[in-house]
């Protein structure tokens, strides 16, 4: 993978809340995947939680593990930090607004005091492991302020920040208690990154509506006293690897158990979060049953849905609404040979999943709202190109601003997906070549060495604000 931006002698510094297990075969959530991938043989650090809590964690220094080029340094949180930056502000808070769910934003002041404090003690932990020469790339929601946190200690680099979430209109994005504490701290990064040129757009007017802001020129913003520059650069997978996987495994033959060859496999991989749409794609399984007879016998749907988040109320009733609809299609159409839905409730190691993906004849996306959607890129590129799947997508997940030759669903159109999955069962190969060869090539030209290597160009020809922060936030509402 070709390399650019950060700066030849310097080190590439990550920041995220999860730091992936390097030697792990499962790594949940779009963030883990791409920066894994991005990070992969690059002289570098990547520094965040542990995603461990201990009672001593505010006195105890980050673990620091190495592995090759690239060390890991991960921090203990104390539970009352657990609870209120990742629980609390972070996923109780900014994650349903992100996604346009106000209706389920609970805000404490201690979540978000525990949230910004949180921030300050990664910035504490991290200044001391920093080398002159480095770039610093924060990733996601739970660490917007630490760009400012960084500046504040004194920090010159260059520091860059991407959002692998959606960023949702400015009408909803004001309604976040310390929104504009967030606003400002986005402004202080050089570089901005948006998964989505909407997201991009939404942000901009988020910066003239509610920071009394402006855009210069281009990409350039500024509100404050503060220049940023925010640019769209979507997330994308190692897509020849991921394809060759694929290939490999299925030479394995099939995973999935075959009783009848003419059964066909739809497929559905996420983590079980309520943005994910998963209750709604069970509904348009079922409505698929219910309208269309020829299908009962003949096609199965697999739902891999990995734990997440699991202390919030929200996320049980999630989980407890899939295995009743799951239970439901089970007593309504099943029989003695035949089980309609396959549900796991746990993660599956990525050379299964390849597998997976290829044997299936439909990928389906239904996410409400999604930042990307990495599973809709990862099962394009493992289907065999001559007899490839069709993906089915949510217009709402950002991959649908790329991917414009799968099937465009809107989620919350439990008929509309009906028929799309049964058009997809019932397409010609000559069709499904045509969408395949397009889509295969954006997801090769846009593949995550494309994103990590644009971002870290842009973020590397970024001259303004890289010193004299005048630290105006501090103690901004
Ligand atoms: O992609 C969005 C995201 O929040 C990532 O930041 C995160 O790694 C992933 O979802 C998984 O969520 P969590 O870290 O809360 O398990």
């Amino acid at each position: 993978m070709a390399r650019s931006g950060a700066s030849s002698a310097g080190r590439l510094v990550v920041v995220s809340n999860r730091v992936a297990d390097l030697s792990a075969k499962c790594q949940s959530g779009g963030l883990a995947v791409a920066v894994a991938h991005a990070l992969k043989g690059s002289r570098g650090l990547w520094f965040g939680w542990s995603g461990e809590t201990s009672e001593d964690a505010s006195t105890t220094p980050p673990k620091i593990e190495t592995h090759g080029e690239l060390s890991t340094a991960k921090l203990d949180l104390s539970p009352e930090q657990e609870e209120g930056y990742y629980y609390g502000y972070a996923n109780r808070c900014v994650w349903p607004a992100l996604h346009y769910r106000l209706d389920l934003a609970r805000c404490s002041e201690v979540d978000a005091e525990t949230y910004f404090s949180v921030n300050a003690r990664f910035a504490d932990a991290l200044m001391p492991l920093l080398e002159p020469g480095d770039t610093i790339w924060v990733h996601d929601y739970h660490l917007i302020p630490l760009g400012e946190e960084l500046r504040l200690r004194g920090c010159t680099a260059r520091i860059g920040f991407f959002l692998h979430t959606p960023f949702p209109s400015p009408e909803v994005f004001a309604a976040v208690p310390h929104q504009k504490r967030l606003g400002r701290a986005l402004m202080v990064y050089n570089l901005i990154g948006f998964q989505t040129e909407a997201d991009r757009e939404t942000f901009t007017r988020y910066v003239a509506s509610c920071l009394d802001g402006e855009r210069l020129r281009g990409d350039l913003l500024a509100a404050h006293g503060q220049t940023s520059k925010a640019s769209v650069f979507p997330v994308g997978i190692a897509a020849e690897e991921f394809a060759r996987l694929a290939e490999t495994e299925s030479a394995k033959g099939p995973l999935l158990p075959v009783q009848d060859e003419e059964m066909k496999t739809i497929i559905g991989v996420d983590r079980l979060d309520y943005t994910k749409g998963i209750p709604e794609r069970l509904r348009a399984f079922e409505a698929l049953l219910a309208a269309y007879p020829a299908h009962r016998r003949r096609v199965r749907l697999v739902q891999i849905g990995s734990p997440t988040r699991e202390t919030l109320p929200i996320y049980q009733e999630v989980r407890e609404e899939v295995e009743r609809l799951v239970g439901r299609i089970h007593g309504r159409f099943g029989d003695l040979g035949w089980t309609p839905v396959t549900y796991l409730h746990r993660a599956i190691p990525q050379h299964q999943l390849a597998r997976l993906y290829r044997e299936s004849a439909v990928g389906l996306v239904t996410a409400l709202r999604d930042g990307m959607n990495l599973v809709a890129k990862e099962y394009v590129a493992a289907q065999a190109a001559r007899d490839p799947g069709i993906l089915i997508l949510s217009r709402f997940a950002g991959a649908a601003e790329e991917l414009k030759e799968a099937l465009l669903v809107n989620p919350h159109d439990t008929n509309e997906m009906a028929t799309a999955v049964d058009r997809a069962l019932n397409m010609r190969r000559p069709e499904r070549w045509a969408r395949h060869r397009q889509l295969m090539q954006r997801i090769e030209t846009g593949n995550v060495g494309h994103w990590r290597d644009s971002f870290l160009a842009a973020l590397g020809a970024s001259t303004f604000g890289t010193a004299h922060y005048p630290g105006h936030n501090l103690g901004a509402a």
